[in-house]
């Protein structure tokens, strides 16, 4: 995929002046429907090269950009001719490289695996590399914004090390999925625990979660998730301080049941599931303590 830039861009401020973290979630007016490049008839006479790029829908990205002297966001417009087979991170690198070298986009492996690429599009979080500009609507333009709450750091980078940092308490370093053998169909008992195994850590959840949105505190759905795996299989850890954390205030008595962390988790971590697993694992151990209290 190799998108085209036509146009040069066209700054399109916006008037939050909301702390970085809340800008994520400014709503923003729409720019009206996107015009068409040549048609495709005019360019086959004009020759295969222009024919090629006819070929290609002209798509209006409208991207935060975060001014650190003003420390304030606004949002910039490009038009860039996409592959209809492109995805959103396609078309950043593709505005990167081709109008504005100074855009801030994150990524590494572009296959959906490290979890890097996290933003929101359309104010839904995504992997940018994993969001097929198909799938999103036609004929108006793409909103794309940084994961909401997390420090930003510029345009569409957050800073993670907050988000890593809240696995350590749930007993479990950040762990990777595993890729080999990924074809082998597991026995029952084995998938219980992938599902939490396969946490990319991308922050998606923490971004999508209404309760974060108003509670620094709140430990959030990634690693509680991790937390429930560990009392899942504590391969001989210690249980005591994992359901201690879990029973904290700011941690499962806190979550909603929104289940945003579950839909735009794109790894099928089901995060939510794992806070109600803890649930239930904190009440177990709460009985299992009064009655050795009473016995
Ligand atoms: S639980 Fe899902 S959304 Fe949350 S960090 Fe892990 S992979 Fe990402
Ligand atoms: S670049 Fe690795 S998940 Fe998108």
């Amino acid at each position: 995929m190799s998108p085209r830039a036509i146009r040069p861009k066209a700054a399109a401020p916006i008037e939050s002046t909301a702390a970085p973290t809340e800008l994520a979630t400014t709503p923003v007016e729409s720019a009206g429907p996107i015009e068409s490049t040549m048609p495709i008839e005019l360019a086959e006479a004009a020759g295969p090269a222009t024919a090629e790029r006819a070929g290609r829908p002209n798509v209006r990205f409208r991207v935060s950009r975060w001014n650190k002297r003003l420390k304030k966001a606004h949002f910039d417009d490009f038009d860039v001719e996409v592959e209809p087979g492109g995805t959103v991170l396609d078309a950043l690198l593709e505005i990167r490289r081709r109008q504005d070298p100074s855009l801030v986009v994150r990524h590494s492996c572009m296959h959906a695996s490290c979890g890097t690429c996290g933003v929101r599009v359309n104010d839904r979080e995504v992997l940018a590399c994993d969001a097929k500009l198909a799938d999103l609507p036609a004929g108006r333009p793409i909103k794309v914004q940084p994961l909401a709450n997390q420090r930003l750091v510029a345009d569409l980078a957050t800073d993670m090390v907050d988000f890593y940092a809240r696995f350590e308490p749930a007993g479990m370093p950040p762990v990777r999925a595993a890729e080999v053998g990924a074809e082998i169909e597991p026995p029952e008992a084995v998938r219980t625990f992938m599902r939490f195994e396969n946490c990319i850590e991308c922050g998606l959840c923490l971004s999508a979660c209404p309760v974060a949105r108003t509670n620094r505190d709140y430990i959030g759905p990634a690693a509680l998730a991790a937390a429930a795996r560990v009392v899942d299989e504590p391969r001989g850890q210690e249980l005591g301080p994992v359901l201690a954390l879990a029973a904290e205030p700011d941690s499962v008595w806190r979550c909603h049941d929104a289940m945003e962390c579950t839909a735009v988790c794109p790894s099928a971590v089901d995060p939510a599931m794992a806070i109600l697993t803890l649930r239930r694992h904190i009440a177990a151990d709460r009985v299992r303590g009064l009655l050795r209290h009473g016995a």
